[in-house]
């Protein structure tokens, strides 16, 4: 039974997985494209024109020539096009996927085990209430006046996202307080659409059916927080890969790191929404690219810096080895709910521990998430010794 429910899980998860990258795909995609099409629209400036400006395009075998209204056309089409699927679909994949992976096997995935581990309801409450929080204190940041005050509020929500990673890791484990701070701006990202840049749509679409007055600042509205989502896409995309680099999570700054690498990604983006305006715009992608390196030299490892090291030959680590890993990670694990080797990493002879060595060293020394929950309870020692063993190794290949 236990077998089938595991089978049922690893499908949701692929499905879940695989939906929320598609969906995902298609809002980002459109967003991209429309933030594009704004910055290249080539401008109308006679008064008397109600067109903004239009785009000539070619794509797939043919010519596109599109046009922005400066408010909205006299009548309605027939057919008019919205964007919110997209995106709210890839919101609820995403928080059914958080579900499934983390909150289902909170115990060995979302909170931190060892002494210090709280207990896993609470992990779960931490976590929704991250998503819940971080929404309010946004919508409501951009409610105030310094809605007005772009830099300001660009600031305080850095901040406030710095922090968050801080407490969050204090009560969950490093990938799942990276996924946490992820979802939170996802979710920022998502109930912008909702409850902002959509309603205002409706009206908009309302007014000229009922030949209303527009409401300009409505419509300058969702498209600043339009504009808030572009900024936030690529922090939030790093972190949806981020469960695959464990020297970023598992770092022992780990805020710090998601702090340079949502810069570098923040000036990044500015650099490609203004490359086309005259300007030194050369200077935010330099920006971007230092606050990468920086990322880079800041999960640099330290053992390239230690000299000294007592000779460990792997043969003395193959039974710790076997013993605290070999239940889960074997061509046939014995591990009750483990049909093949997680991760597809086999480490059953002394060539597979070696081939392995810098993946082993990271999971069970540098953010010992392996042995997984310590189900099969490795000790501080043996880690050490793995320490030794992967240094010495490391500083014999330098030689
Ligand atoms: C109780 C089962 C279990 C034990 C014991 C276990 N692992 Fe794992 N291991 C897993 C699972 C499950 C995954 C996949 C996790 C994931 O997908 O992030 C994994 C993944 C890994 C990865 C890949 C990590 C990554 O993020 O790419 C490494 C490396 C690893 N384990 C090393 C070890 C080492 C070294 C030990 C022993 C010290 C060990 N594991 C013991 C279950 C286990």
């Amino acid at each position: 039974m236990e077998l089938i429910w595991n089978h049922v899980l690893d499908w949701l998860s692929l499905l879940l997985r695989w939906g929320h990258f598609i969906v995902g795909v298609a809002w980002i995609g459109a967003s991209f494209y429309f933030n594009w099409l704004e910055n290249r629209l080539e401008r109308i400036t006679t008064e008397d024109s109600d067109v903004a400006g239009n785009l000539w395009a070619i794509h797939g075998g043919g010519f596109y020539h599109l046009k922005k209204y400066k408010l909205a056309p006299e009548q309605l089409p027939k057919h008019l096009h919205w964007f919110k699927w997209e995106a709210y679909m890839t919101w609820v994949t995403g928080f059914c996927l958080l579900c499934v992976v983390y909150y289902l096997n909170a115990e060995a995935y979302l909170i931190e085990g060892g002494e210090q581990s709280i207990n896993p309801n609470l992990g779960i409450l931490i976590g929704l209430s991250a998503l819940v929080v971080s929404w309010a204190v946004y919508d409501l940041l951009c409610k105030s006046a310094l809605i007005n005050r772009p830099l300001v509020l660009a600031v305080l929500l850095f901040l406030y996202f710095s922090l968050l990673t801080y407490i969050l890791d204090h009560f969950l484990s490093g990938r799942a307080t990276f996924i946490h701070v992820g979802a939170a701006i996802g979710t920022i990202m998502v109930a912008n659409v909702f409850f902002v840049i959509i309603p205002s749509q409706k009206e908009l679409v309302s007014a000229v059916t009922q030949g209303r007055e527009l409401q300009a600042k409505m419509a300058k509205n969702a498209l600043l927080r339009s504009r808030h989502n572009n900024y936030l896409t690529l922090p939030v995309l790093f972190i949806m890969i981020s469960s695959h680099y464990p020297f970023t999570y598992g770092h022992s700054l780990p805020w710090l790191v998601l702090a340079t690498l949502s810069l570098a990604g923040v000036f990044v983006r500015h650099y490609f929404n203004i490359r086309h305006l005259p300007g030194a715009k050369n200077l935010y992608l330099l920006a971007g690219l230092a606050f990468l390196l920086v990322s880079i030299l800041l999960t640099a490892p330290l053992s390239f810096r230690s000299e000294q090291q007592q000779a460990v030959v792997t043969a003395q680590i193959f039974p710790i080895i076997s013993q605290r890993c070999s239940s889960c990670h074997a061509e046939q694990p014995t591990q009750p709910g483990f049909t093949a080797a997680p991760a597809g990493m086999v480490l059953q002879n002394l060539d597979q521990i070696e081939r392995n060595m810098m993946q082993i060293h990271q999971a069970s020394v540098l953010t010992k998430t392996m042995p997984l929950a310590n189900l099969t309870g490795m000790t501080e020692e043996e880690r050490d010794l793995i320490d030794q063993w992967y240094k010495h190794s490391v500083t014999g290949l330098n030689e």
